[in-house]
């Protein structure tokens, strides 16, 4: 059986072309975001674990933080509960609490560890509660300017609790301090971490972290060479629906007061903003429901979403 001539040369250059970068990254860290939105299908499941186990064996270190909006929506839904948003950030109160802590600690979390082990990778899942990963305080929202329902709870309760303006949105928290204890044996272990955004605070209550924060934090924690959002859109959108190539600080604030900037995206936009300026080289938002989304931004010098500079 003969094989086109093209097909080989084609692979083997691409190969080839990998090569600067394992040696540029090898033994460096890489935080991957993945998004709640980007994991509805099973094969983009597959391909994303195949990339980390990918990294992992060409002498990277992936650390793995994941996502479940939709995932805990639909729960919530079963049990009859509505979600509800402010500023991108779900409202939490004690019993969504336990779904979020059920459902990314357990649910999301395992299918993930079982979709690399499967790959052949040597997963471990996490919450922030594992090794005192992640403290958490409360975090408080500032109101939103026009009635976007941000200003009761799901019950109709007023959440201004004398704040100063600021939203008490309930069980929503921060990363307070991230201990990489744990995360440093774990790399150094060749185990490769899966991190649930819930977060403890000292005296045991867990938090609802938005992924995206912690994911930052932890960049920023481990000195990452690199933050990877993968989110369910090319990147970030103008206002023309447009992917932005490079934004600054500047541009994201112009984009969040024109309104250009929504929802999920803003806690996305500040993560990525707070993190190369904290020291981690480089951030990009990117399109998870692409396959190898992840190898696209590690093995290219330019990644295909947004890539998020400090100054
Ligand atoms: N300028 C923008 N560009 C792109 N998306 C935007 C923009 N403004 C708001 N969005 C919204 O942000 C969403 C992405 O954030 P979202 O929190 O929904 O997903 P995720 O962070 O990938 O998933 P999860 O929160 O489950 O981890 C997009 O689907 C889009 O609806
Ligand atoms: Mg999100």
């Amino acid at each position: 059986m003969t094989h086109p001539p093209a097909v080989p040369k084609r692979v083997a250059r691409v190969l080839a072309e990998a090569l600067p970068y394992i040696q540029r990254f090898a033994g460096a860290t890489f935080v991957i975001k993945y998004g709640g939105n980007a994991m509805v299908e099973r094969e983009l499941t597959r391909s994303f674990a195949r990339d980390i186990v990918l990294l992992k064996c060409v002498g990277m270190n992936p650390v793995v933080v994941h996502g479940g909006g939709p995932q805990i929506g639909e729960w919530l839904t079963r049990i009859g509960k509505k979600s509800e948003f402010v500023g991108g950030m779900r409202v939490t109160d004690e019993e969504t609490m336990e779904v979020v802590e059920m459902v990314l600690g357990g649910l999301v979390n395992k299918a993930i560890v079982s979709h690399i082990n499967q790959a052949g990778g040597r997963a471990v899942g996490l919450t922030g509660k594992d090794g005192n990963l992640l403290t958490a305080r409360k975090l408080l929202m500032p109101a939103e300017p026009t009635g976007g329902g941000g200003d009761a709870d799901e019950n109709g309760n007023s959440n201004d609790n004398g704040n100063g303006g600021m939203l008490d949105i309930g069980l929503v928290g921060e990363v307070a301090e991230v201990d990489t204890t744990l995360l440093d044996h774990l790399v150094a272990g060749d185990c490769i971490p899966v991190i649930a955004p819930i977060g403890f605070s000292p005296e045991g209550t867990g938090y609802n972290i938005n992924s995206d924060l912690v994911a930052g934090k932890v960049a920023e924690a481990m000195r990452a060479a690199k933050l990877i959002l993968l989110t369910n859109t090319p990147g970030l959108l103008d206002e023309n629906g447009v992917t932005v190539s490079e934004m600054n600080l500047a541009e994201a604030t112009a984009m969040r007061a024109a309104g250009t900037i929504s929802g999920g995206m803003l806690p996305k936009v500040q993560c990525a903003l707070d993190a190369v300026r904290g020291g981690v080289a480089a951030a990009t938002i990117a399109d998870g429901r692409v396959a190898h989304a992840t190898l696209l931004e590690v093995f290219t010098e330019a990644g295909s979403g947004t890539m998020i500079r400090p100054g």
